[in-house]
């Protein structure tokens, strides 16, 4: 399956002369989900963004962004990150044969996309300070130097990151609902930007209703005024001012959906719950989605509009084993065994 600048070119701001940079990404499974389906009332789909190269969507977004910098002849990419964005940014540095440096919050990211972005061969500084801090630095340095800025201000994830829209349309036509977990909003606004793409050119003739969830601890949007000291167990979407804070307001209102919060206990409760149930297991962030809809449902408007039972994708934005240690905090231990067979069988049958 070729990557999805290749697959959508008639929608990208590229040519197939440009230096595509790309491991291909997207393409991503969208599974019914028929246990949460029948708790919510609705056809629910998972899209298993963790299914992309680097287990995470940003590939979608790191794709463009790193061929346009190739374009442009950069040497350095650079980008702050709560983790993920830093891993897929040093994948595609690394194909592009770029030097690739990350900026992220000390102690505050999962295990997993630490070790991703350094043996991806990224140059990882670990800054005493939070997401927006480390945002803000970055977005001064790429002002003051010749380096690639790969955070989701950059115009280019957007064009990748849309593809997500295309994707769900094309596998099973116009949805009514979309939920999806929101941190520094650009993923919120790529969407909107794909189905509103997709609507304007008659491929379809409706836009789903969007709804976006952030953590409790980490609720800018919900509060209506940046938050100083974001705290959250997602430490995905632990972050307090949004760069597209206006963009995703505007795809929230034109979607006539709604930005809301789930606690770390709600969030907690659907991360665990997708994997015993449903077979997926996405990392804490991603699960704000699930969390979301078996929170607030379906709204009465998603309903109304559907034909049928309303159609509903959640997006699980990353793979769970990018953060194993919040997996280990919240299940049981391991069973410990002797080579015997009467412990075998009470450790087998409990
Ligand atoms: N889910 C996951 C797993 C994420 O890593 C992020 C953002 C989001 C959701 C929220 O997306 O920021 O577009 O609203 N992660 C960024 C990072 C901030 O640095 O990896 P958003």
């Amino acid at each position: 399956m070729a990557g999805l600048i290749e697959r959508f070119i008639d929608r990208m701001p590229f040519t197939m002369d440009d230096p595509i940079v790309s491991i291909e990404e997207g393409s991503t499974p969208l599974v019914p989900a028929p246990r949460l389906s029948d708790r919510v009332d609705a056809d629910v789909f998972l899209k298993i963004e963790g299914s992309n190269p680097t287990g995470s969507f940003k590939d979608r977004g790191m794709t463009c962004a790193v061929t346009a910098a190739a374009r442009e002849g950069a040497e350095t990419v650079v980008c702050a990150s709560t983790g993920n964005t830093a891993a897929s940014a040093a994948a595609y540095a690394a194909r592009a044969g770029m030097t690739c440096a990350v900026l992220v919050p000390e102690g505050k990211i999962a295990a997993g996309k630490l070790a991703q972005a350094l043996i991806y061969g990224a140059r990882v500084i670990s800054l005493n300070g939070n997401f927006d801090v480390a945002l803000q630095l970055v977005r001064d340095l790429a002002d003051q130097h010749p380096i690639s800025l790969v955070n989701s201000v950059n115009d280019f994830r957007l064009e990748g990151q849309k593809t997500g829209a295309f994707e769900i349309v094309d596998a099973i036509g116009p949805i009514d609902l979309m939920t999806i977990p929101v941190g520094n909003a650009g993923n919120i606004t790529a969407y909107w930007k794909g189905y509103k793409e997709y609507n304007d050119s008659g491929v379809v003739d409706s836009v789903p209703e969007l709804n976006g969830y952030q953590a409790a601890g980490a609720a800018p949007l919900v509060e209506g005024k940046p938050v100083a000291n974001p705290e959250t167990v997602a430490s995905a979407i632990r972050i307090g001012n949004p760069a597209r804070w206006e963009e995703a307001m505007a795809a929230i209102t034109e979607s006539r959906g709604a930005i809301r919060a789930v606690t770390d206990a709600e969030i907690l409760d659907a991360y665990k719950w997708l994997p015993a149930n449903e077979g997926v297991f996405c990392e804490p962030a991603s699960a704000a989605s699930v969390a979301g809809l078996l929170k607030f449902g379906v709204s009465d408007a998603a309903r109304e509009t559907a034909d049928g039972r309303p159609k509903v994708v959640c997006i699980l934005t990353g793979n769970g084993l990018k953060d194993p240690d919040t997996a280990f905090d919240n299940v049981g231990s391991v069973i410990p065994c002797e080579p015997e067979m009467d412990q075998l069988v009470k450790a087998v049958l409990g």
